[in-house]
Formats: C-alpha cells, structure tokens, sequence
C-alpha cells in the first residue's frame, strides 16, 4: 500500500514548502492541504515565471496532478477565486485538477473584521496576524457555529450566512472599531460563484481511496511547526495543528497510512509576525539575510525577523513531526559569509538547558556553535559531492545531531536550482 506522503515546514513558516511541493509533484499523483488558509504564502518560481499560492496547492502547474483543499482548511472564496483566475491566465485549467471537501469551513467577511478588531485591540501584544481572518474562523469551528463549503449548495445557504454574520456583528459592538464590509461582501459572494464550477468532495473518502488504489498522495502542510497552534510559542502561533497530526485530521487519513514526512528548514531561520524568536539577530547580518533571502513576506510583504540556525527549536519539530527526511533551503543566501552560527542550546538563570521551554523570553541566550562560511557561490551545484568541504560539514553536522539525512537540498528559488542526495 503507498501511504500518504507529507511535507512541512519546521520553523516558523516560509521555509520553501511551495518550491518543494512543486518540486516533488512528479513523484504523486495528488497534493492536497491540509490545514491554514490564505494566511499561507506559496511561492513557485519556473521558466522565468513566479507565482505565489494562498489556498490551491502548490501541485497545481504539474500535468496531470489532482489538488484537494482539505476539510481541514479554510477558505476565503474571494482570494480563492482570484488565485484561480490568474492560474487560469496562465492557461491551466484548475476545474480539471482541483478538488475542494465539502467539509472545509468559509472565511466569512466579518471574520476578517474580527481579525482585524482584536489585533487593534491588542495593541502592543498583537499576534501580528495576516489578517486573513484565519484565527476568528476556526474559533467558529470549534464553536460549531462555522459555515462550511458544502453548504454552499443548500437552500439554506443565505439564512445559515445571515445569521452568523450578524452573529459576528453583535460581538463587533465590543470593539472600538470601524468597518465597511459592503464591498468586500460583493467580492465574496461572486467568489462563492466561482466555487460552484468545482466539483465538492467527501476528501475523507476520495483521499483514502486513491490511497487503495495505490496513487501517490503528498499532503503540503501550511506555516510550520513553531507555530502550530498545540506546540508553537503559544499564543504567538496560528490557529490549527501545523504538524504531521493535522494531516490525519485535516484529510482524514489514519496514522498508519502516513509515509514519509519531509521536514523542510532553512539553513538560517525566519519569522513574521510577533513572539519568541531566540536566535533573532538585529545586527547587520540580519539585515544581511534579509536582504540576500528577499525575506520579506509573499502573504503581507511584511519585513521577516532574521537570525541564525536554531537546532534546539529544530530539534523539536523534528521529533514531533517523526521526520523520516530533512529538506534544507536557502543556503545559497550564506554564500559571502565568513562563518555561520548555529545554536546548540540555551542558557537560562545561569544554567544550560537543550529544550524549548515553555515560556522562550528575552532572558533566553542561545549558546552558537560556529561553523567556517564556504565562501563561493552554491548555486549551480547539482551533486551532492560537488558541493565544498565547508558545506558538507554544515548539512552533516545537522544531519548527527537530529538524526535524519538530509535528502534534499535547495541552491535557488527556481525549480531547477535543487540537488537530491
Ligand atoms: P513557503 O511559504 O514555505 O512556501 O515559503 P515562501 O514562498 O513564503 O518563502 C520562501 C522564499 O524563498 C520564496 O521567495 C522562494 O522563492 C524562495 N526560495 C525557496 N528556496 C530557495 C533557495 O533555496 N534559495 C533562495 N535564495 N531562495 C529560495
Ligand atoms: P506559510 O504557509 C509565516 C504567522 C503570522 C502571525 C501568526 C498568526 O507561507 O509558511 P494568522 O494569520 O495565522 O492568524 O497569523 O502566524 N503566519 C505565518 N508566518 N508563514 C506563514 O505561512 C504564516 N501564516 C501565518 O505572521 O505571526
Ligand atoms: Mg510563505
């Protein structure tokens, strides 16, 4: 039997997982998300062309690929539709290969507006959200008030949509806040327009029996596992399970019936947003990584917080996410580098500690391991062999101490820029 496969990032999101997912699709048959919505910010770059996913899968400009949205993701019709759109200007056509669960829930408009309320609200200790309306939604599912994509179809559809946007509107009164959502309620019901040409599936089932009849299944994961909603710096995180538990629920696959796990990270670290981030440099290497990584958000545009490798953060997600292969991205921006950090523990009160605690504050200092810099550029390596000495010792070195090969590595933003070991 062929199990489901599953990429995901292990840092803080944007660690490649798009490139990735595209590189690999060739090897599968179906790519399907799991969990996250349009907070999520793919990024594909082939044949000189660049494109950025919310919603869709990153399988999507592969022939022949079948794309599920999981029940597990949420979906706003109105960045859907438009990412459809532009597919299609690229002449695919997504209503051949793309499949959405009926059980996924809707991003209603005022579920922005609360997004958008509470982080004003917060002020200083806002989340630093995309303001997608991630986090308002499935407070809704869990709620059990949400309205999800099979109701789309049913007479009851404007009733069910009435009654909790005026639920929402009720809890806005809490907030000092001003909003319009007559615009973006046009946008949003033409996007709920465009969904109906899509065929709504039982996922569950569709998923589980493509795994019967032996098709290759990869499953994309959305942000990563430092912002996973149970195991993240809490409650600096997002709203679902980012980690390999959510495929199970958010496709309705079995534990045993996962395969592979593909940990992606960068050979550095990025977040966006607000929160702990204990190995963030705020010297001019940061400014460095950023400039030479482009890190700046393909979501929000939002300037990402640089700093270096942190193996105990890694280490981490490695072990809850059973990594079985480790995919390492973005080494190439290191290449003028006279040596990179790498931190190998904490120190906390005075004393060593090599876990993530519960509360990660200023007063955490990552203890750095250095590693001399390879110096010459990277990017047309295409063996593993061909790489310098100095290279090699760094993905080696990652490779002892989380005990997974790193299978593959990645030089460029480009399809072709990637080496498989
Ligand atoms: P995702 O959210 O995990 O899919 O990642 P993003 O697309 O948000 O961010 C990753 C960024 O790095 C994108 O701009 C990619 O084009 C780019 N990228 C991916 N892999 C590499 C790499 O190996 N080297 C360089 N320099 N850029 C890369
Ligand atoms: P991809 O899939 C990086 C961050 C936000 C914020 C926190 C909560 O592209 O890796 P939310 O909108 O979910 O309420 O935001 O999570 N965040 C991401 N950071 N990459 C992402 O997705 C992210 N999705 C959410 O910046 O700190
Ligand atoms: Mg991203």
């Amino acid at each position: 039997m062929k199990k489901v496969d599953v990429v995901l990032g292990l840092q803080w999101g944007d660690e490649g997982k798009g490139k990735v997912v595209d590189v690999l699709t060739p090897e599968y048959k179906v790519i399907a998300r799991f969990q996250g919505g349009p907070n999520a910010g793919h990024s594909i770059h082939f044949a000189g062309k660049s494109f950025v996913l919310h919603t869709i899968p990153s399988g999507i400009f592969r022939k022949g690929s079948v794309n599920v949205i999981g029940n597990g993701v949420v979906i706003d019709p109105v960045i859907l539709a438009d990412e459809i759109a532009k597919i299609e200007a690229m002449g695919v056509n997504v209503a051949d290969k793309l499949l959405i669960s009926k059980k996924a829930h809707l991003i209603l408009p005022t579920h922005r507006i609360i997004d958008a309320a509470s982080e004003a609200a917060k002020g200083k200790t806002k989340i630093g959200s995309t303001l997608k309306g991630i986090g308002p939604t499935y407070m809704d599912k869990t709620g059990r008030n949400g309205l999800r994509v099979g109701d789309i179809v049913s007479p009851q559809f404007m009733e069910r949509y009435e009654r909790l946007k005026n639920k929402h509107i009720a809890l806005l009164k809490q907030y000092d806040y001003k909003y319009d959502i007559a615009e973006y309620e046009k946008e949003w019901f033409a996007g709920i327009d465009v969904m109906r040409r899509f065929e709504f599936i039982e996922s569950e089932y569709v998923v589980n029996r493509f795994v019967d009849d032996g098709d290759a299944i990869l499953a994309e994961g959305a942000q990563g596992s430092m912002l996973d909603i149970d195991f993240g710096t809490y409650p600096f995180v997002t709203s679902s399970n980012t980690m390999c538990a959510g495929v199970c629920t958010g496709l309705g696959v079995a534990p045993s019936r996962i395969g592979d796990v593909f940990g992606i990270f960068k050979a550095y670290c990025t977040r966006v947003g607000s929160g702990p981030f204990p190995t963030e440099l705020f010297d001019a290497t940061g400014e460095t990584l950023r400039q030479v990584g482009h890190e700046f958000g393909a979501t929000t545009g939002r300037p990402r917080r640089c700093g270096w490798l942190d193996m105990v953060a890694l280490k981490y997600a490695v072990m809850m996410n059973g990594v079985t292969g480790l995919i390492m991205m973005k080494a190439d921006v290191m290449n003028d580098f006279d040596t990179i950090k790498v931190a190998t523990a904490y120190e906390l009160d005075g004393k060593q500690i090599d876990y993530f605690p519960y509360e990660a504050g200023d007063d955490l200092k990552p203890v750095y391991r250095e590693f001399k810099g390879w110096k010459c550029d990277i990017c047309k390596v295409r063996n593993y062999d061909d790489f310098p000495q100095e290279f090699r010792d760094y993905v080696e070195y990652i490779e002892k101490e989380t005990g997974v090969p790193v299978k593959i590595i990645s030089v460029g933003p480009d399809r072709d820029e990637t080496v498989v070991r």
